[in-house]
C-alpha cells in the first residue's frame, strides 16, 4: 500500500456536517461517495498486493519428536509468498474509522525444508532436504484506519490491523511420509502465524507510509504567480455510513504571503443529484469572492488598451461626431483606454447561474507625442452571467455580457453625452473587455485533487451560493511518484 491511498482520500467532497460554532471555517468541502470509496479501496488493494509479493518470511526451526525415529531437527527456509489474491473486499466508514476488509484471501508460498537427526543406534547424523509449496485457502484481512485533522493536515493511524488464516495446506516434494506428517503437524501453525505477522507488519508499514504522505500534502495549491488556494484541512474528517467527507479552507490567498481569511457563514449540505458519482467537491461562494478580492488587491485587474478590433476607436477622429470637443482639442490624436477595476468584482452564485458584476473605471487618454493626457473618466458597472466548466482538473469560468450602465466620473473636455457614447462602449466591452476577462477565466484554477487523479465525466451543480462538482475519477500513477511511494 502506498501514498496513493491518501490522495484518494484527499480527493473528494460534498457534504458538510453540522458544526459546533467554534469550528474552523471551510469553504470547499470534499466528499467521497461509496462508489468513490470502492474505487479507492480497489486501488489500495492492488497496491497492497503488489507490495506483498514477493514477501520473505523468517526461517522456522523446530525439533520434533517422531515415533520410532526420535528427535528430528527441521528447518524451513526461503519461505516466500509468491502470490496473493483477495477474493472479495469492502470498505466501510464509520464514526470510529474507515474499515477495509478482505476475505476469501488465498496465498501461494514456496519454501525449502531440511531435516537432520541422529539416533542412539546410529550415531551418525542423517539428513535430507527438498522444496515444498504452501497454499493458504481461507484467510481474512482487516484494517481499520483512523483519520484526524492534525494542525491542518490529515493524520492517518492504524486502529486495527489483523490477518487470520483458517486453512493452510503444505505439499512437500519428496521426503518420506513420516516427514510429511511431522512437518505438517509441527509447522502449519507456525507458518500460518508467520504469514499473518508478515502481512500485518507490511500493511502497517504501508499505512504509515501513506500517513507520512498525507502529512506532507501541501497546504496551498498554486494557481498562478499571484494566487494560491488554501487547502489546509479544517475540522476532523466526516465519516458516515457510506461516505467520507473532508473540509478544507478553500479560499484564495496570495502566492507569497499570508492574508487574513474571509468570514462567511457555513452553508447547509449539498449533494450530487447523480449519486453514482465517486466524488463531489463543493465550493462556497466565498471561494470566488476571495479570488476576486485577491486579484483586485494584487492590482491585477488593470490594463491599458491600445489595440482594439476597430482601431479607429482609438483615434480622436473616430470620436469626432460623438465628442466633437475632444476632436477639436486634439485632432487626429491617438488614444489609449486605461481600464481598472474600481472595486472587487461581485460574484453571486444562484440556483441557475452565476451573476457577476464588475465595477470599472475607464480613463480616456489622448497621446500627444510622448505625453499621455487623461481627458475623461467613465465609470462602468458591467453585469454578466458566469458559467463554469471542468477542464482537466481545473474549474474554468466564462463570462457573458448582459448589460452595463455608465456615468461620467470626471472630464477635462466638458460634458460628454452618455447616450452617444453608449454604443461605442458596448462595442469596447464586447470586443475588448469580455474577451480579456475570458482569456483569464478560461485557465481556471486547480480543484484540490491529488496528483495522479483525473476527474472524468464531471457535472456541475449550481445551487444558492455554492457550486458542486460531481465527478468520477481515474487514476494514473506517475513515474516519479511510484518511485517515492514504494
Ligand atoms: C489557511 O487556512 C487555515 C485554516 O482555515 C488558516 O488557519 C490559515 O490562516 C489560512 N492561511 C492563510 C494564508 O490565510
Amino acid at each position: 500500500m502506498s501514498t496513493t491511498a491518501i490522495y484518494l482520500i484527499f480527493i473528494f467532497s460534498l457534504f458538510i456536517p453540522p458544526h459546533p460554532s467554534t469550528a474552523d471555517q471551510s469553504f470547499i468541502s470534499l466528499l467521497i461517495t461509496q462508489n468513490g470509496l470502492d474505487f479507492v479501496k480497489d486501488l489500495l488493494i492492488s497496491k497492497a498486493i503488489s507490495t506483498l509479493t514477493p514477501l520473505w518470511l523468517t526461517k522456522i526451526e523446530e525439533t520434533i519428536k517422531i515415533p520410532i525415529i526420535g528427535k528430528v531437527h527441521i528447518a524451513l527456509s526461503d519461505i516466500t509468498v509468491n502470490r496473493v489474491n483477495i477474493g472479495s473486499s469492502y470498505i466501510k466508514p464509520s464514526v470510529t474509522g474507515v474499515s477495509i476488509d478482505g476475505s476469501e484471501v488465498t496465498c501461494e508460498l514456496s519454501m525449502k525444508w531440511h531435516y537432520s537427526y541422529g539416533t542412539w543406534f546410529a550415531p551418525i547424523s542423517i539428513s535430507d532436504s527438498g522444496s515444498a509449496s504452501v497454499q493458504v485457502n481461507g484467510a481474512g484481512v482487516g484494517l481499520t484506519l483512523g483519520l484526524d485533522n492534525q494542525e491542518g493536515s490529515l493524520k492517518l493511524s492504524t486502529i486495527e490491523c489483523n490477518c487470520h488464516i483458517h486453512d493452510i495446506s503444505i505439499d512437500l516434494d519428496g521426503g518420506a511420509s513420516w516427514l510429511y506428517q511431522g512437518i505438517v503437524d509441527a509447522s502449519e501453525v507456525q507458518i500460518a502465524s508467520a504469514i499473518e505477522k508478515a502481512i500485518t507488519k507490511k500493511l502497517k508499514t504501508g499505512v504509515s507510509k501513506l500517513g507520512s504522505f498525507l502529512q506532507t500534502l501541501p497546504k496551498r495549491i498554486p494557481v498562478d504567480d499571484i494566487a494560491a488556494l488554501n487547502v489546509t484541512f479544517v475540522n476532523d474528517p466526516f465519516l458516515s455510513d457510506d461516505s467520507l467527507g473532508f473540509e478544507i479552507n478553500g479560499l484564495f490567498i496570495e502566492s507569497n504571503k499570508d492574508t487574513p481569511s474571509l468570514h462567511n457563514a457555513l452553508q447547509p449540505p449539498v449533494s450530487c443529484s447523480d449519486s453514482s458519482k465517486m466524488v463531489g467537491i463543493a465550493l462556497d461562494e466565498a471561494v470566488f469572492v476571495s479570488a476576486a478580492a485577491l486579484y483586485y488587491d494584487a492590482m491585477f485587474m488593470h490594463w491599458v488598451v491600445d489595440k482594439v478590433p476597430e482601431q479607429s476607436l482609438l483615434n480622436t477622429a473616430g470620436w469626432r461626431f460623438i465628442v466633437p470637443q475632444l476632436y477639436r482639442k486634439y485632432p487626429n490624436a491617438d488614444m489609449n483606454l486605461d481600464i481598472s477595476l474600481s472595486e472587487p468584482p461581485r460574484v453571486q452564485i444562484l440556483r441557475q447561474n452565476i451573476d457577476a458584476t464588475v465595477y470599472a473605471d475607464l480613463i480616456v487618454d489622448v497621446l500627444e507625442g510622448v505625453e499621455t493626457i487623461p481627458v475623461a473618466c467613465i465609470s462602468l458597472v458591467i453585469a454578466g452571467t458566469g458559467s463554469v466548466e471542468v477542464i482537466g482538473n481545473n474549474l474554468a469560468g466564462h463570462l457573458k455580457l448582459d448589460d452595463f450602465t455608465m456615468s461620467l466620473k470626471w472630464s477635462k473636455i466638458g460634458t460628454l453625452h452618455m447616450f452617444l457614447i453608449q454604443p461605442l462602449m458596448w462595442t469596447l466591452i464586447e470586443t475588448v473587455f469580455v474577451p480579456y476577462a475570458n482569456a483569464r477565466l478560461g485557465n481556471g484554477f486547480p480543484l484540490p485533487i491529488i496528483h495522479g487523479f483525473t476527474l472524468q465525466n464531471a457535472e456541475i451543480v449550481s445551487s444558492d451560493s455554492r457550486i458542486t462538482v460531481c465527478s468520477d475519477v481515474t487514476y494514473q500513477e506517475s513515474f516519479d511518484r511510484s518511485r517515492n511511494a514504494s
